[in-house]
């Protein structure tokens, strides 16, 4: 065998390497769903490319930095997708994880003046990092076409944040896709009153038809986050940066700030690159929603005549509660075996919000995995 050419172990091998010790069904993560055929051949493919160039030595030799020049052409091809339009690779940044980067962005852009707002139910490790670094944060109402604009508008006028963090598709946990009308609401209400963006587009990549992102609409006072956790893999660990120019990507993501901690590791960022060039990351997508398509079907009829707010691209359905409280529902179901998240872990203190259970569709290893649990959730619910 050629000392570059990787071997490819059969995908069972690999299936029977990932099943969980502790038989709880985690439908608490959103991980991709797992598409070994394809995403093993062509990871496998792309390695054996990189090799057949690069040593290992010469590729982990140093920090990748913001990424290469390469890396960050075909990142920028990668974000164009999205964007509209493919963005000066010099605004691009390859970073660790949508984590990583928010650790940058949250000292970089906010700092402790004025406060970060945020939607009143959203991914909650962003409060987390908020008090980490002393930076307030204001909650902002929803509806049932994402953030609410009145609500925005009236947040601005009275508490001047400086930034705004939102998901504008397939929102965590609530599962909305804010439309186009009200993304142009949202945009014109941040230019108005000069606040910053921190778009997380991470769950836009398995849309069927996906809207432009609000970064788009409002481009020099964006930062635009496209992860690949939620739609390649999640242990990949790469996330790309869009900043609104190139003298702000820069300042913010500068090495000299001596917090190299972000930064992409260099076989990650290599492997990603590769694929792009290459058109897998494509291939892998399509795979990935396939899959995700065939689960979601699953779910909704297995939970039939349960009110469930879902969409076939969605790594997750939001299930309201009535007459029940879900820490309750969650406490029964994992003494069943089944973990699901409940709606006050997506709410900050001082606010108490409608009972809910998320749960995940994408991180059991197998269809028949997920539909023992949702059978479990079936037998659980009143
Ligand atoms: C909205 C949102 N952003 C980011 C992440 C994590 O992304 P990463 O692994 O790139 O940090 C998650 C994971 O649950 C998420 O739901």
């Amino acid at each position: 065998m050629d000392a570059r050419t990787l071997p490819c172990p059969s995908s069972q091998e690999a299936r029977d390497r990932a099943i969980s010790p502790d038989g709880v069904i985690r439908l608490t993560l959103n991980h991709p769903p797992p598409v070994p055929e394809i995403f093993n051949a062509m990871v496998f493919k792309a390695l054996n490319r990189i090799l057949a160039e690069s040593l290992p030595a010469e590729l982990m030799a140093t920090h990748r930095w913001m990424g290469t020049d390469h890396d960050r052409q075909q990142g920028a091809r990668f974000v164009g997708r999205r964007l509209g339009a493919i963005p000066d690779r010099n605004r691009v940044i390859l970073t660790h994880s949508t984590q990583a980067a928010l650790q940058v962005l949250l000292p970089g852009i906010v700092g402790n003046g004025r406060p970060l707002a945020i939607e009143r139910l959203s991914y909650s490790p962003v409060r987390s990092f908020a008090a980490r670094y002393g930076i307030s944060v204001v909650d902002v109402a929803i509806d049932g076409d994402g953030l609410n604009p009145e609500a925005f508008s009236e947040i601005c006028q009275q508490k001047r944040p400086i930034a705004l963090y939102l998901l504008s598709t397939y929102q965590n946990p609530t599962t909305v896709t804010m439309s186009l009308g009200r993304r142009q609401q949202i945009a014109e209400i941040a230019r108005r009153y000069q606040v910053r963006l921190i778009e997380d587009d991470i769950y836009s990549l398995l849309a069927e038809s996906p809207l432009p992102p609000i970064s788009s609409l409002v481009p020099e006072l964006s930062w635009y986050l496209l992860g690949t956790a939620k739609s390649f893999s999640t242990g990949l660990k790469l996330a790309f940066v869009v900043a609104p120019n190139v003298a702000e990507a820069a300042r913010v993501f500068w090495p000299g700030l001596r917090a190299t901690y972000w930064m992409a590791s260099p076989m990650s960022a290599g492997l990603m690159t590769e694929l792009i060039s290459n058109g897998a990351d494509l291939a892998i997508l399509a795979a990935v929603k396939d899959e995700l398509a065939a689960r979601h079907r699953l779910v909704v009829s297995g939970l039939k005549d349960k009110p469930l707010a879902s969409d076939p691209g969605c790594l997750h359905v939001w299930m309201p509660l009535k007459y029940v409280s879900s820490s309750e529902i969650a406490a029964a179901l994992l003494e069943d075996g089944v973990q699901v998240a409940v709606s006050a872990s997506y709410a900050g203190d001082g606010w108490t919000p409608p009972e809910a259970i998320r749960i995940g569709i994408g991180n059991p290893e197998t269809r028949s995995v997920l539909e023992q649990a949702i059978s479990r959730i079936c037998r659980a619910l009143p």
